[in-house]
C-alpha cells in the first residue's frame, strides 16, 4: 500500500522513548523522514538529537495525544518541513499494571481511554485526510498482547488495547479500497519505560530507577529491545501485515481463547428453546 519507504514522512507518537523510539531508528535507517511527537519534551529533545547525530532526517513534535488543536498545530508543522505523512503510527499509551477494578477511580478511566483510544482516534483523524487525497498510506496503531488477551488488574488498559484491535480491524476493511493499510501492532514484553511513564496515571510519585520489584508497576524494564519491535514493523508496513506481533509463546493462549468463543458460538445452536417457542 504504501510502496517504497525510502523518502517518505513517517509520524511516530509517543516517540520519545522505548518502542516508539526503537519504530523511528527503524523508520529512519530504512531512510524515510521521521516526525517524533511525544508529551514528554525534554525526553524527545535527546532522543532527536541523538538519531540526527546517526544522520537521521528527524524532527520533534511536542504533542499531547488528547490535545485536538495540537494535533492540527503538529500536522501542519510536519507537512510544511517534512511533507506529507504516509505511514502514521499511533503508539502513545499508559498501563494501569497491578490496578484492581474496585481501585480504578473514574479519573483514572477517562485518562486511560483518552489517550490509549481518544489518541489513537485523534491520529488517524488528523491524517487520514491527506492520505486519501493522496492516494495511499499506511497506519500503525499500538495494542498489546493485553489487547487480544485479557489479564487480571488491568481491566482499563485490557478495555483500551481490545478497542485499538478493533478500531484497526474496521478501520483496515473501510480503508483498503483507498489504498491505506492498516495493521495493528500487539508486541510482548518490550523494554520501556512504562513503568515510570504510567505512575502519574496510578496516583504514585515519579521515581528515576525502577523498583527492585516490578511485580505491582505498569510496564516493564526488562524484555525485547524496542529497535527489534521498530524491525518488525517495518517488515509488517511493507508487506502490508493486519498483525505484527513480536513474541509467539503466546500461541496457546490464543487457541484457548478461540476455542472458549467457538464452544459459546456452539451452545448457542445447541439452545434448546422452549416448545412454545419452537412451533
Ligand atoms: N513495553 C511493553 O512491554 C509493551 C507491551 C505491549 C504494548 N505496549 C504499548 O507500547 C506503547 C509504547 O509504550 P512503551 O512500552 O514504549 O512505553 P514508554 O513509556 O517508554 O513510551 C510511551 C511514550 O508515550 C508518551 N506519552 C504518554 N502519554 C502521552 C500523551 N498523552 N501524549 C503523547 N505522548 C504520551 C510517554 O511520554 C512515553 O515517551 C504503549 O501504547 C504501550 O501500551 C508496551
Amino acid at each position: 500500500m504504501i510502496g517504497e519507504l525510502e523518502g517518505k514522512v513517517a509520524f511516530v507518537t509517543g516517540a520519545a522513548g522505548g518502542i516508539g523510539l526503537g519504530l523511528a531508528r527503524a523508520f529512519a535507517e530504512a531512510g524515510m523522514k521521521v516526525a517524533l511527537a511525544d508529551i514528554d519534551g525534554a525526553l524527545l529533545a535527546e532522543s532527536v538529537a541523538e538519531l540526527e547525530q546517526s544522520g537521521g532526517r528527524v524532527l520533534a513534535v511536542p504533542l499531547d495525544v488528547v490535545d485536538r488543536s495540537a494535533w492540527r498545530e503538529a500536522a501542519q508543522m510536519v507537512e510544511g518541513k517534512l511533507g506529507p505523512v504516509q505511514l502514521l503510527c499511533n503508539n502513545a499509551g499508559v498501563s494501569t499494571l497491578g490496578m484492581p477494578f474496585d481501585t480504578v477511580e473514574p479519573h483514572v478511566w477517562d485518562k486511560v481511554v483518552a489517550i490509549n483510544l481518544t489518541g489513537v482516534y485523534n491520529g488517524v483523524h488528523t491524517f487520514l485526510g491527506g492520505m486519501r487525497a493522496a492516494g495511499g498510506g499506511h497506519i500503525v496503531n499500538t495494542s498489546s498482547i493485553g489487547g487480544m488477551l485479557a489479564s487480571a488488574d488491568l481491566s482499563p488498559y485490557v478495555a483500551t488495547k481490545f478497542a485499538v484491535v478493533g478500531l484497526s480491524e474496521a478501520l483496515r476493511k473501510e480503508l483498503a479500497g483507498l489504498g491505506i493499510g492498516v495493521s495493528v501492532l500487539c508486541p510482548g514484553a518490550v523494554r520501556s519505560r512504562l513503568w515510570r511513564t504510567s505512575r502519574p496515571i496510578r496516583g504514585l510519585p515519579d521515581i528515576d530507577t525502577p523498583p527492585d520489584d516490578l511485580s505491582g508497576q505498569s510496564g516493564r524494564a526488562s524484555g525485547m529491545d524496542p529497535y527489534e519491535v521498530g524491525l518488525r514493523v517495518v517488515d509488517g508496513v511493507r508487506s502490508n501485515q493486519p498483525y505484527i506481533f513480536t513474541h509467539a509463546q503466546y500461541k496457546a493462549s490464543f487457541a484457548d481463547r478461540f476455542q472458549a468463543i467457538l464452544a459459546g458460538v456452539d451452545r448457542a445452536a445447541a439452545f434448546a428453546l422452549p416448545k412454545q417457542l419452537r412451533d
